[in-house]
């Protein structure tokens, strides 16, 4: 009897050591994605589609319960600062969508990609067969590796990529690292001595938020690996305005009906932006890091970004063929 009571005892204690591994292993896997290496919301957690889950998924009766991770089908790659977060959130919303909570910088990143699929896969969301699984890392799309990276993993993948008035992305581009640095009390520069060359007075063609905004060259690449039908832009500038017409044509991209409706998102007077709201959740909107008040830009800064863009914006038009009101 005493020793039945000692067996049961040390199984016990098996079991609670193992449990414990098992959640330190997973912390330690979330680390060592280094937050240096993230874009700044890589640390929202919790979206409304976790609030959302259980019962609004059952209600679709999907035909199997066997969640398992699985790769991503679709991947919004970027680009940074054109509304990436939203557009998750939003899609989110979406039943048979599970978008992974964090980027997870797989295909941007040699050591996190080094450690291969299975690794990738540990971090995204379980779903049921009938759902897609989303990621998003805005790197990806200025990453010189990625688009072959991930063509490899998946040649028939489907890509968002969402894109913005580029002068509108650079300045949106300048304030977060602004904030970011005023937050870790280190020095910040003029928006005018970062994107003005001062030998040349010209666009500095140098500063990285700068390049980032000439869209052409970054999807030349990509479009050397997809097919354009594979890439579907979204325009980031009608998602503030607009987001349930972009959303839509993403639901239709995917194949999927549509789900996301008005009753799901509304424009929050108090935020300035669109929030989203279900059966369960009231409101949610986006962080406070997301719609940042711009600083005032001069005329003629702006009118020097507009003009640098305008060739490379029009090769972009043809390249996709796809236009943008961005002058
Ligand atoms: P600003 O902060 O410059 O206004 P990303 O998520 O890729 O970093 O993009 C951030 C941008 O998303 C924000 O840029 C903001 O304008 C835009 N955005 C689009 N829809 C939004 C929403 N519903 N709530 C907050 N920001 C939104």
């Amino acid at each position: 009897m005493k020793n039945k009571g000692l067996r049961v005892l040390s199984v016990a204690v098996i079991l609670c050591v193992t449990a414990f591994l098992t959640y330190y292993s997973n912390v330690i896997v979330w680390n060592s994605v280094s937050v240096s290496d993230m874009d700044e919301d890589s640390l929202t957690v919790g979206s409304v589609r976790k609030l959302l889950e259980e019962g609004e998924l059952i209600t679709e009766r999907f035909h199997s319960n066997s969640r398992l991770k699985r790769l991503p089908q679709s991947i919004i790659i970027g680009a940074r600062k054109c509304g990436t977060r939203a557009l998750l959130e939003f899609l989110g919303l979406h039943p048979w969508i599970q978008p992974a909570d964090q980027e997870v910088h797989f295909f941007d990143d040699d050591r996190n990609y080094n450690r291969g699929y299975e690794w990738y896969k540990d971090h995204m969301p379980y779903t049921y067969p009938e759902q897609i699984t989303l990621e998003k890392s805005p790197r990806y799309f200025i990453t010189e590796k990625a688009p072959e990276r991930i063509y490899r993993m998946n040649s028939s993948i489907k890509l968002i990529v969402l894109l913005r008035n580029p002068t509108t992305r650079v300045i949106s581009d300048y304030t977060q690292v602004y904030y970011n640095k005023l937050a870790k009390g280190k020095d910040t520069d003029k928006f005018e001595d970062l994107v003005i060359d001062k030998k040349t007075n010209a666009v500095n063609t140098g500063f990285r938020a700068v390049q980032i905004s000439v869209y052409y060259h970054h999807l030349l690449r990509w479009l050397k690996f997809f097919k354009r039908e594979q890439i579907h832009v979204v325009d980031g500038d009608r998602l503030i305005t607009d987001p349930l017409n972009e959303i839509n044509k993403v639901e239709q991209f995917l194949g999927l009906p549509t789900k996301v409706t008005e009753k799901n998102i509304y424009f929050n007077v108090t935020r300035g932006f669109y929030c989203m709201r279900t059966q369960k959740v009231e409101q949610k909107c986006l962080g406070l890091t997301k719609g940042r008040k711009h600083p005032y830009i001069e005329q003629s800064v702006l009118q020097k970004l507009n003009d640098f863009f305008r060739p490379h914006n029009k090769k972009l038009f043809s390249l996709i063929d796809q236009r943008f009101d961005w002058d």
